[in-house]
């Protein structure tokens, strides 16, 4: 029996790949995936996910698009990591789908039943807002695997990490809905890189081999640039890949609460390990990985895919 996912995210190099190494698992039915603004604006995310599902021969696929600012902030977008499109290095393909009629806020919440994983790979704004929307879901979602937050060390601000970072108030009420959520952050996603030399087996191998090598050329060169990693990491693949094979990430029962009132700290995901707080424990939080295992889970996958 496979487990139903639905992705929410902004391709983004990782969001593509993390919908292709759904797409190539029998573990898993992606039975939708809904767009935010994020790496870029709403409407380059919404076609950046038609686009990989066209790339995967997946255009059945259906996508909803859903909010094109934060909550209450205005939208800070990544294209210096993702580039103008929001996929930058392959030459993406025309597709004629098209996104579903309704609000990813609501066709979340018609997607939703017992049993669905909810995998949101962006910044939580449609989440918060099939919250605010749909109140019963929270009784019918058994859970949801967020890449984003970190324990350690941000990516955007020194404190806070991006998807975290451009709507902490959506994430504070993520996090105090009582859904229970996995965090697979920085901490985890910074100790597997994909490398060239894992671009090269994949070059050759069909259409979708060929779009990750080439998007991981570009991806590579920013994490390169900007940290010095020989290779990238392929951060929303790994909350995938955690549902696919929970062994892979080890996590801890913890509570996790968003700032949302700090000049310095602002979507800083404050994780409580020694349970110092007195804060009940309302999250699962990846605090390693075996990233061996996991590079060689995602590298196969996307390899069959044709
Ligand atoms: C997260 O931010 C985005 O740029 C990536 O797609 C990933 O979801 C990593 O901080
Ligand atoms: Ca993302």
């Amino acid at each position: 029996m496979s487990t139903k996912i639905v992705i929410d995210c902004d391709p983004g190099h990782d969001d593509a790949i993390a919908i292709l190494l759904a797409l190539a698992s029998p573990e898993l039915e992606l039975i939708g995936v809904t767009t935010v603004a994020g790496n870029q604006t709403l409407d380059k995310t919404t076609r950046n996910a038609l686009v990989t599902l066209e790339v995967a021969g997946r255009s059945d696929i259906p996508v909803a698009a859903g909010a094109a600012a934060p909550l209450r902030r205005e939208l800070r977008t990544a294209a210096h990591v993702h580039g103008e499109t929001g996929l930058d290095g392959p030459e993406l393909p025309e597709t004629s789908a098209l996104p579903v009629e309704a609000h990813a806020a609501d066709f979340l919440a018609e997607l939703i039943e017992p049993g669905v994983v909810l995998v949101p790979t962006a910044p939580l704004t449609n989440l918060a807002l099939m919250l605010e929307r749909h109140p019963d879901v929270p009784d019918r979602l058994e859970r949801i695997v967020w890449m984003g937050g970190s324990i350690a060390e941000g990516n955007v601000t020194p404190a806070a990490e991006f998807n975290a970072f451009v709507d902490p108030e959506a994430a504070a009420a993520v996090f105090a809905s009582g859904i229970p959520i996995t965090m697979i952050g920085l901490d985890v996603t910074h100790k597997a890189f994909f490398t060239r030399a894992h671009a090269e087996r994949l070059r050759g191998a069909g259409r979708a081999g060929r779009f990750v090598a080439e998007l991981s050329d570009f991806f590579q060169q920013f994490h390169e640039r900007s940290y010095g990693f020989d290779g990238s990491p392929i951060h929303d693949a790994m909350a995938v890949a955690h549902v696919i094979d929970p062994s892979l990430v080890t996590t801890r029962h913890v509570n996790v609460a968003v700032e949302v009132r700090s000049e310095l700290c602002d979507g800083r995901t404050v994780v409580d390990l020694r349970g110092v707080s007195g804060r009940a424990p309302n999250a699962e939080v990846g605090v390693d990985v075996d990233a061996d295992r996991f590079l060689e889970l995602l590298v196969s996958r996307l390899a069959s895919l044709a």
